[in-house]
């Protein structure tokens, strides 16, 4: 049998293979737009995450890849979604769809994949993998509409940030851990454990996400940088940041959230790096890390649940 842990790249191309010759609509239009979108790359997490978990169950990667495919797909309409909402320009290195498209076709673009993946997965799976991703879907736009309700607010509490990643991020992250396991037959304690270690890591990955936009760079993202402070979204940097009592800082923050006073953007970024928040959220993200690993102590050693440690492990490793 063959192994994702042991072969990812053979396991990978065949994912491609089927958002190349399995995905198209009878839109010409959409079809280009959300292909587009598949081509312009990403790291390709969440259906990687599917797979493993299936093989971390005993499961064969190669029998699931259609359900990798569709979590990755339901991924893409998010961010083409998500990109509207954010009003962000650049998506995977390439110009965000709705700079190509405008929001009008991105929208129905992002509206007509969901219906197609979850056309395909009503008619291909038995319960309750259809019930789990539609229910996702509910959760990610709850999660997105909850952050927007915070826009500006500078109250929001670490509880409620976690809140809405849980939501818009770490469900899928869960969804795909989960239903890898139902698919290749996993018991019930394996499928809780998976689901587990998809939300923790999925809560991690969005804290790392958030402290990628305030020190990385465009290039190395494939997305605009600073853009969460310039929709002043409440993230877990400015959070702390906030929770150290900085008094210049908070008038900084307070001058654009409040105020709109663009000259105050810098500052923030700056003074983020200068009250250590970065290291802050560092250490509160490694906490999540630890739980997710400690989630897959019920499997059984395998090459799968390894490389689910390793993922893990990695979103504490260097930015770069
Ligand atoms: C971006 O996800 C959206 C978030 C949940 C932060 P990814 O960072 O996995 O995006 P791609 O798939 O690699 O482009
Ligand atoms: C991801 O949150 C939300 C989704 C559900 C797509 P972000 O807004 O932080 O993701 P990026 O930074 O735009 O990728
Ligand atoms: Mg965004
Ligand atoms: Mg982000």
């Amino acid at each position: 049998m063959r192994s994702l842990a042991d072969d990812d790249a053979t396991m990978q191309s065949l994912v491609e293979a089927f958002f190349s010759n399995g995905f198209t609509t009878d839109n010409p239009l959409i079809t280009e737009a959300v292909k587009r979108m598949l081509a312009a790359g990403g790291k390709r997490l969440r259906p990687r995450i599917a797979l493993l978990a299936a093989e971390a169950c005993g499961g064969n990667a190669a029998e699931h890849l259609h359900l990798a495919a569709y979590m990755e797909l339901i991924h893409v309409a998010t961010l083409i979604h998500d990109d509207v909402v954010d009003r962000a320009q650049v998506r995977r290195g390439v110009n965000a769809t709705a700079v190509d498209y405008g929001n009008r076709i991105s929208v129905l673009a992002g509206d007509y994949l969901f219906a197609w993946i979850f056309k395909n997965v009503t008619a291909g799976y038995a319960p309750p993998v259809p019930h789990i991703l539609s229910a996702t879907l509910a959760s990610i736009c709850d999660g997105e509409v909850l952050q927007l309700r915070g826009l500006g607010r500078l109250d929001v509490s670490l509880d409620e940030y976690v809140e809405v990643a849980r939501k818009k991020t770490a469900s899928l992250f869960a969804a795909s851990a989960q239903c890898g396991a139902i698919v290749a037959g996993g018991t019930a304690a394996e499928i809780a454990a998976l689901h587990e270690y998809g939300q923790a890591y999925g809560i991690a990955f969005q804290m790392r996400d958030d402290l990628l936009d305030v020190i990385a760079s465009q290039r190395t993202l494939g997305k605009p940088v600073g853009n969460d402070v310039r929709e002043r979204k409440m993230t877990i940097p400015i959070i702390l940041a906030l929770a150290t009592g900085d008094v210049a800082f908070t008038a900084d923050v307070k001058r654009w959230y409040h105020d709109g006073e663009e000259q105050a953007v810098a500052p923030i970024l700056r003074g983020i790096s200068d009250l250590d928040a970065t290291s802050a959220t560092r250490e509160a993200l490694s906490a999540y890390v630890v739980r997710a690993k400690a989630a897959l102590e019920p499997l059984g050693a395998s090459p799968a649940r390894t490389e689910l440690q390793k993922l893990a492990d990695d979103l504490v490793g260097e930015e770069d």
